[in-house]
């Protein structure tokens, strides 16, 4: 049974004798090393954390977790976020969890199909804002600052504490911190949770490096890139369409402390990763997930010398979040056939090489 963040961290968290501890299954992720693409990338020491084996597939549980509970040991009757959809999922479920009525406020038709279900299904009271989710955000920040619900996006420095266990994680189970962390960057709350809990292990000596940062953010939706707010950011990855991110600052901090990047890739960049990181890894995240592996390759073709490095790309959240992208820019290898075995026989022949064919036909 996984006990949790609160549990697990607790002594690193902003844990006391009032804040209930409790956990739906957040956190202790698999690192799972690339068998694959690492080595084709030079790369023999690749890992991918899979975040999406979180209780809600997201990372967002982690902090979710940590929010909540403190939202519970401050009596609050409810909270409140914006988001592109996994925040919104995570805020839900653990409302329901608990017992807290959870407000959350989605750009109207932004969001994947998969997380307006979660929203929908775990109860949450849905306000769908026509704009974006940089608009919804500083919609939610109005109102929490005059009203007694409690905010759960990423300026609730909660959210940042719980993410930080994502790092320890890495650096328990790799004995050290990584020689590079490749992130996606949306609101930027992640790589400066992942920047924190890296900083925190080292100074407490338990790691003896830090990895470099390394962020990626959409070409459409590339503030921090760009050094400019952008008012109508465009991607296919919808949830870090973000063209104002909350955490800029710290985000530019983990970069410049850690001698990182952050960079942008296209929209066409990100599709490339999404489908190799399913077909040749069997790892199905989500688009925004995979602009860490897209940053990742982009990195590799620009010349970054991966020879004895060991990585580490975070794949934030499940590929099962966004159907509509799996089927509409994926060409599925399908095949109608009558339900007979003669017929499966004959699309199976046809897939195979002549001379296996001649083998699976006895001559
Ligand atoms: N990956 C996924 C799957 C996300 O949902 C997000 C952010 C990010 C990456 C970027 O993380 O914002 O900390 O830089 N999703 C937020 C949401 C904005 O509302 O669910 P970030």
């Amino acid at each position: 049974m996984g006990i949790g963040v609160l549990e697990r961290y607790r002594d690193l968290l902003p844990v006391n004798e009032e804040t209930p501890v409790f956990s739906m299954g957040e956190g202790d992720t698999p690192l799972v090393r690339s068998r694959r693409l690492g080595p084709e990338l030079g790369c023999a020491d690749l890992f991918f954390k899979l975040e999406g084996c979180n209780p809600t597939g997201s990372f967002k549980d982690r902090g979710m977790v940590v929010a909540i509970a403190k939202a519970m040991e401050a009596n609050s009757v409810g909270v409140m976020c914006a988001s592109t959809g996994n925040t919104s999922a995570s805020a839900a479920a653990y409302c329901a969890y608990c017992g807290l009525t959870a407000w959350v406020l989605i750009p109207k038709g932004e969001v994947a199909l998969g997380k307006l279900a979660q929203a929908m299904a775990y109860g949450a009271r849905i306000l769908l804002v026509d704009g974006n989710f940089d608009a919804a955000l500083a919609l939610v920040r109005e109102f929490t600052a005059n009203n007694p619900i409690t905010l759960v996006n990423s300026v609730n420095p909660h959210r940042i504490e719980g993410q930080k266990t994502a790092a320890f994680e890495i650096a328990d189970d790799l004995g050290d911190a990584p020689d590079y962390l490749f992130i996606p960057v949306g609101n930027a709350g992640n790589i400066t949770a992942y920047w924190r809990g890296f900083v925190e292990y080292h100074q407490l000596g338990r790691t003896e490096t830090l990895p470099r940062m390394m962020g990626f953010q959409a070409e459409g939706a590339a503030p921090i890139v760009r050094g400019a707010p952008v008012a109508n950011p465009q991607t296919i990855a919808s949830a870090i369409r973000i063209g104002n991110p909350a955490s800029w600052k710290p985000a530019e901090r983990a970069r410049d402390q850690s001698g990182g990047v952050i960079d942008a890739v296209s929209d066409d960049e990100i599709l490339e990763a999404y489908r190799l990181l399913a077909s040749r890894e069997g790892i199905f995240g989500e688009p925004a997930s995979a602009a860490s592996v897209a940053g990742l390759i982009k990195m590799r073709r620009n010349g970054l010398d991966l020879r004895g490095k060991r990585a580490v790309c975070i794949i934030t959240g499940s590929g099962l979040k966004d159907p509509d992208m799996a089927v509409s820019s994926t060409q599925a290898d399908t095949v109608e056939v009558k339900p007979n075995l003669e017929a499966i026989e004959s699309v199976i022949l046809e897939s195979l090489t002549p001379a296996a064919r001649n083998d699976w036909l006895g001559g």
